[in-house]
């Protein structure tokens, strides 16, 4: 089977002289972001680069974390590379999820020979878990259970309104099926043409429809008619706490896995585990006509100013991105060379068991360019 990165989008002919928006985020991921950029503006010498003021800068140049000049950097760009965020750089993630309506989150575990896994059998590892981005519990409405009084709603668990459970707070899950099709349609694509590449060819579908059958329940139907129209393409459903066992037990037994935006927040952090940690976990958000790249980790601030952040996520992120763009050759190149740095095994960082600098690491993958 083959082991090559994802791609995403292929069949678009490369683009040239494109236009990449930079927020370099927060913590510890500006020490990854800046090193990944220059390693890619050295391969792609072409590409234009543009730094929309957001955060820090923005407060300082505009008086704002997010002025309208960022948004409008970040529109005129053909994408976005986001650094991790704990702070003020969320608004602008806000804009680039909900604003910009990047409904697919594509988070793919792979794992490289070299890569520190707790795993005694990694090989074959090859994975994408597809996060639906947009609803879900993260539709942001939360209240007093007070509130739910005048609807007279029941828990069918507790037998009594839910309104007399409280004082406490509730939080709204929002499945709908316009979003669980789009979601679920392109995990279904992706496997097609991961297919193509020679990988397996199968879809896998995770949510607690035994406990909710309404709102999971309705991810999982729609999964399954979608599923009809796709007969290539292998199809298995499983409740989300039997399927995070399976994740660990056999992750070589999964190709595209789909799930709604929650689990999938928490079972791609357990997916990084798998192949070494989140220093490795890239990812990609798409929408239909918009996509911005960042790494699954955060802004790490327990090692910030320490230059010994792990630039992988970032730097497969920045592959994820060059595909994006049709430019495959340039992808194939930096993903090879990070591939053989961790086959080499020195210059790694202190979280895959290296003494390198997250500069070291940057020049090692350089070299194999
Ligand atoms: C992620 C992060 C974000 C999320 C946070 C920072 C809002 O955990 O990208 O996985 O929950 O989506
Ligand atoms: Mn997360």
């Amino acid at each position: 089977m083959s082991t090559g990165p994802t791609k995403i989008f292929q069949g678009s002919s490369p683009m040239s002289a494109p236009c990449i928006a930079v927020i370099e985020g927060e913590g510890a991921a500006p020490e990854a972001m800046r090193p990944t950029v220059e390693l890619l503006s050295n391969l792609a010498p072409d590409i234009n680069w543009s730094f929309p003021p957001v955060g820090k800068t923005g407060t300082e140049k505009y008086g704002s974390v997010f002025p309208p000049e960022a948004r409008e950097m970040i529109d005129e760009a053909d994408a976005t590379f986001f650094g991790a965020t704990s702070g003020p750089s969320g608004v602008a993630l806000a804009y680039l999820r909900w604003g910009r309506q990047t409904f697919a989150n594509v988070r793919p575990a792979r794992w490289l020979p070299g890569c520190a896994t707790p795993l005694a059998h990694p090989e074959g590892t090859d994975f994408v878990i597809v996060r639906e981005n947009l609803e879900d519990l993260y539709v942001g409405c939360e209240g007093d259970l007070e509130q739910l009084e005048a609807l007279e709603m029941m828990s069918l668990t507790a037998r009594k309104p839910v309104a007399k459970m409280g004082p406490g707070k509730f939080a709204l899950k929002v499945i709908t099926r316009e979003e669980s099709e789009r979601i679920v349609r392109f995990s279904f694509d992706l496997a097609c043409r991961r297919k193509q590449a020679g990988k397996r060819g199968r879809v896998t579908c995770s949510s607690k429809y035994n406990m909710l059958p309404q709102t999971d329940g309705l991810f999982r139907q729609v999964a399954e008619e979608i599923a009809a129209e796709y007969p290539d393409i292998e199809f298995e459903t499983y409740i989300v706490d039997d399927f995070a066992r399976r994740m660990v037990a056999e992750p070589q037994a999964l190709d595209v896995v789909v799930l709604p935006n929650l689990y999938g927040d928490i079972l791609s952090d357990l997916a990084a585990g798998l192949i070494g940690g989140l220093g490795l976990a890239p990812s990609g958000c798409y929408g239909e006509d918009f996509a911005y790249f960042e790494s699954v980790h955060g802004a790490a601030p327990d090692i910030e100013g320490r230059n010994v952040i792990n630039p992988t996520a970032t730097i497969l992120s920045g592959v994820m991105m060059l595909e994006y763009l049709g430019r495959f050759e340039e992808a194939a190149h930096v993903d090879q060379a990070v591939t053989q740095v961790y086959r080499r095994g020195r210059n790694l960082t202190p979280d895959q068991g290296g003494q390198a600098s997250t500069a070291e690491f940057c020049k090692a993958v350089s070299r194999f360019l």
